[in-house]
């Protein structure tokens, strides 16, 4: 049985860097081909042996739900046309046995406080936390990125953070760790900041948007106050676990694309665009033309 049944996807950010596209849904719904971000990091927690699955929603929260709920309407008209392969699709988004909780955070205080927000919800369990804006990619025959970490937990049991090595002009953007080397692909982690300047930051391992964490994380986030940005920080949360717990940095197998940001989201879109069944030859095509044509 696997230890890791519950999955936070925290989804209540303002994805300011994404305006206007996002001033009426959250960016967890853009598409990457034709499918939100949200479903495919739902399909990772279910890939990972999770069946819970915990949204901690903002004030654009609709969009998410109505995904992943039965659409009564578009069913019955998918029927009538007999469109099944379509129709099955549309069944198909939640898989069977998977449970939807749903938990709005009543203001967008911080990734920490939104994690917190899932406490009731999740007990005294470890569980998984995945920010659907990194996209993750695997290479056929590779586990998913976060199988692979809840395949570390079952071994190590104790909290594993997602790391790659970024260039030293982007730590401002994200939590680094300070880490020696504990065995094939991980890390132990000795220290982490949010987002330190380059000149000061500990090392250029930055910690992307898939967790395991022990529930002990939640006695830490409810105590440690505003951080970084005037927001309560995962990170900060993080950092004080570490003085009663082992944490683990997993270089994880995979590409990573920041859909949080434009230009990672086009990367993703034209990578996902290429391998898709249906789009693949013709993009290609498409592709070849554009640099013909620029050169
Ligand atoms: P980001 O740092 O990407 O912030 O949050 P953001 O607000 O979504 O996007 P920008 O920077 O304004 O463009 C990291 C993750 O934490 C969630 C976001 O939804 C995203 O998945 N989050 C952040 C919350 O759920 N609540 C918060 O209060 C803050």
């Amino acid at each position: 049985m696997t230890l890791i049944r519950k999955a936070v996807f925290p989804v209540a950010g303002l994805g300011s860097r994404f305006l206007p596209a996002t001033k009426a849904q959250p960016k967890e719904m853009l598409p990457v081909v034709d499918k939100p971000l949200i479903q495919y990091a739902v399909e990772e927690a279910v890939a990972a042996g999770i069946n819970e699955m915990i949204f901690i929603t903002g004030r654009n929260k609709r969009a998410i739900e109505d995904h992943f709920d039965k659409a009564y309407e578009l069913e019955s008209e998918l029927e009538a046309a007999g469109k099944q392969a379509l129709l099955e699709m549309v069944r198909t988004v939640v898989p069977k046995n998977i449970t939807c909780i749903y938990i709005r955070q009543s203001a967008p205080l911080g990734l920490g406080h939104a994690v917190l927000c899932a406490r009731p919800v999740v007990g005294n369990e470890p569980f998984a936390v995945l920010l659907a804006d990194d996209f993750m990619d695997t290479d056929a025959g590779v586990r998913p990125v976060l199988a692979q970490m809840t395949d570390v937990f079952e071994y190590e049991r104790c909290s594993v953070l997602a790391v790659q090595d970024v260039p030293r002009e982007h730590t401002r953007q994200y939590g680094i760790v300070s880490a020696a080397p504990y065995r094939a692909n991980l890390e132990l982690v000795s220290g982490i900041v949010e987002k330190p300047q380059p000149e000061v930051a500990p090392s250029t391992l930055a910690v992307v948007g898939r967790y395991v964490l022990t529930p002990r994380i939640f006695d830490y986030l409810e105590n440690i106050g505003i951080g970084t940005g005037g927001e309560i920080q995962l990170t900060d949360g993080i950092a004080a676990l570490m003085a009663s717990e082992r944490v683990l940095a997993c270089r994880y197998h995979g590409q990573r694309y920041d859909c949080g940001s434009k230009l990672g989201y086009l990367k993703a879109m034209t990578a996902m665009g290429l391998k898709h069944p249906e789009t693949g030859a013709g993009f290609a095509e498409f592709l070849k033309e554009l640099s013909a044509r620029a050169a």
